[in-house]
């Protein structure tokens, strides 16, 4: 949803800018641009309009700029207010061209803050609703003291979750950014001073990174940063610390970032794994809740999450009541603060996201909070805003993810549920200490067992191959098996443009089945997990309607498909952990057949990876 640089000090540069920019495409590419800033010369602005090919265009043009720069600001777009066009395309002035912003995320009351603009003369030159910030902040400059001051008057009257960064042309160097439940991080290499929306924007420029308070703003100079509260008054600076590399960021000779997460997954895993549970089976958390006594008295577990989140929540579900017989409930984060959700200080709310940005995701944890919930946050992104809000923190270690299609988060995100569900199995006395270690022993051999999966590679492609031309494609499963078969249809989904349902197999009957015809491929997850049997049963409902089948199995079962059928074979693991084997295969189909279309994996059309608008 947008991405935001900014950079101040002695060795800003335009190529700071647009390499920062390549690292946040993932956030959207319907435009990029930058404006950079000199000691004397004011302002200078590029723009580029035209999907993915935007940044190349950007780079070509504000690569020619040899002015000596002092600061610069840059974006690449996900449209919200206003087409991906050029003349939409950040940064944006105001009339007199002297206030630059970029911003992400929505200004909410951005028509009545317009309409009272363009009644005392405003000129607007574009359909967004970011040029509104910088003419309120043109309105109030001559009666602030500064740029900082004017935009903590301005911000108090914006309403929405938004990260925004504005340049003055009066005050070269100074760079004011604000945030409401939007990322944005600060970062230092002791010479220059950055702003960015996530952090491999500028992992290989700074060395030491600060958290920024929502609702705060920031000032940076060359000098230094500050933050502030909207009345000016100043708070110290967090720092913390990230152990990604640059190459952990980079597409390390993989064609694309999704092939390489997939082939990433085994060790995700088992760096999500590593070190988690003390010899008397209990889970080390990154940041324990205040209260140590917390997880005895849960009586009910609450999970918020969206897309492939939601459905490694859906996984946990199963085995959090299996094992500790705590009633689960589960719940997408957009729906979850607009019904009565029955929470109390009895129940853990677990909000799930790779990100730690979600929007949805991050206002549930908020009302969950103030509902008086205990909450976990399970994020991948040190620092994330979730991992900042709830009591207490498990982080994937999946290290960076840069394809928008979620892969090893989504494995490392299931393995990290399992954890929980042990440990609350645990505390509750369902388990022993000596079968929550053998289930953690099953756990940590997973990442074998998933590497045997990415041999599938080729098998797989050749698959995409085959059915890649289908026009419809069904996924079933039971139990563990129905949230992988939605996460292969949504992968599908995402990538190649195809329509794809997930289905639980046993539901067929009631109505999708109608939909079953010679065109059809329907991928069947019929390993070893508890309902094999009944999943069998549904497949002979599907063959009876003549769609074509895929059946995705433990080996030694190849004989359950005739002839014209296709059979993958994915090792036998422990029922409740086999969605983090099976769902291997259904993510290399899903990129097999998007790049067989010719789609750009890491960047498929309409989306964007951290999603900060509701
Ligand atoms: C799908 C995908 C999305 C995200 C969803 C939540 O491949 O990546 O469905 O899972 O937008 O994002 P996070 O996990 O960052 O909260």
């Amino acid at each position: 949803m947008c991405g935001i640089i900014a950079v101040t000090g002695e060795g800003a540069s335009v190529e700071i800018l647009t390499t920062g920019l390549r690292r946040l495409e993932y956030r959207g590419y319907d435009s990029a641009g930058v404006v950079v800033q000199t000691r004397s010369d004011g302002f200078a602005r590029y723009r580029a309009a035209g999907g993915t090919k935007s940044l190349v265009a950007l780079e070509e043009e504000a690569g020619r700029y040899h002015g000596e720069i002092i600061s610069g600001i840059g974006h690449t777009r996900w449209a919200t207010h206003g087409g991906p066009t050029l003349f939409n395309a950040h940064p944006h002035f105001d009339c007199l061209e002297e206030i630059a912003i970029v911003h992400n995320g929505i200004l909410e009351n951005f028509r009545e803050l317009k309409e009272d603009l363009l009644a005392v003369g405003h000129v607007f030159s574009s359909e967004t609703d970011t040029e509104v910030i910088a003419h309120l902040i043109e309105a109030q400059l001559p009666f602030s003291r500064n740029l900082a001051a004017a935009v903590a008057i301005v911000a108090k009257r914006m309403r929405g979750a938004m990260a925004f960064v504005v340049a003055s042309a009066g005050e070269p160097g100074v760079l004011v950014g604000f945030k409401r439940m939007a990322p944005m991080v600060i970062g230092t290499d002791g010479k220059s001073w950055f702003l960015a929306s996530d952090i491999p924007a500028i992992l290989d420029r700074a060395s030491t990174f600060y958290h920024i308070d929502d609702e705060h703003i920031v000032i940076l100079k060359p000098s230094g940063a500050v933050m502030c509260d909207l009345d000016l008054h100043e708070v110290p600076l967090e720092s913390f610390s990230v152990d990604w590399t640059l190459e952990s960021a980079e597409r390390s000779g993989f064609d694309d970032f999704m092939s390489k997460e997939i082939f990433e997954q085994p060790g995700a895993l088992r760096d999500t794994l590593a070190g988690r549970m003390t010899p008397d089976g209990s889970l080390v958390l990154d940041e324990q809740p205040a209260d140590p006594d917390l997880w005895a008295r849960i009586n009910k577990v609450f999970i918020v999450a969206c897309g492939t989140s939601y459905h490694a929540g859906m996984v946990a579900k199963y085995a959090i009541e299996h094992w500790t017989k705590i009633p689960v409930e589960l719940d997408i984060s957009s729906e979850f603060r607009y019904r009565d959700p029955v929470v109390d200080e009895r129940t853990l709310v677990v909000a799930v996201s790779q990100s730690g940005e979600t929007l949805d995701t991050l206002a549930a944890l908020h009302e969950a909070r103030n509902l008086g919930a205990q909450t976990l946050a399970v994020c991948n992104v040190v620092g994330s805003s979730m991992a900042r809000l709830a009591d207490a923190v498990l982080y994937t270690r999946a290290g960076p993810e840069v394809g928008v299609a979620a892969t090893k988060t989504h494995t490392s995100q299931i393995g990290a549920l399992m954890m929980l569900a042990l440990q609350l199995a645990k505390v509750k006395g369902q388990l022993y200490p000596q079968e929550v270690q053998e289930l953690y022993r099953q756990l940590l051999s997973l990442p074998n067992k998933m590497s045997e999966v990415l041999e599938l590679w080729e098998e797989m492609r050749a698959l995409a191959l085959r059915y890649g031309g289908r026009s419809r494609f069904y996924f079933i499963g039971r139990h563990v098996g129905y949230p992988v078969a939605l996460e292969g249809a949504l992968k599908l989904k995402e990538i190649s443009y195809l329509p794809a349902e997930g289905y639980p197999a046993g539901e067929l009957k009631h109505g999708a089945i109608a939909m079953l015809d010679a065109d059809a491929v329907v991928f069947a997850l019929a390993t070893r997990t508890r309902l094999y049997e009944k999943v069998m049963s549904n497949i002979e409902e599907v063959r009876a309607r003549s769609s074509s089948i895929v059946v995705l199995g433990n080996p030694g079962d190849e004989s359950v498909v005739n002839a014209d059928e296709s059979f993958v074979a994915v090792p036998q693991v422990h029922p409740l952990f086999a969605p983090i084997v099976d769902v291997i295969p259904l993510q290399m189909f899903a990129y097999h057949v998007a790049r067989g279309l010719g789609n750009d994996v890491d960047r498929p059309r309409n989306l964007a990876k951290t999603v900060t608008v509701e």
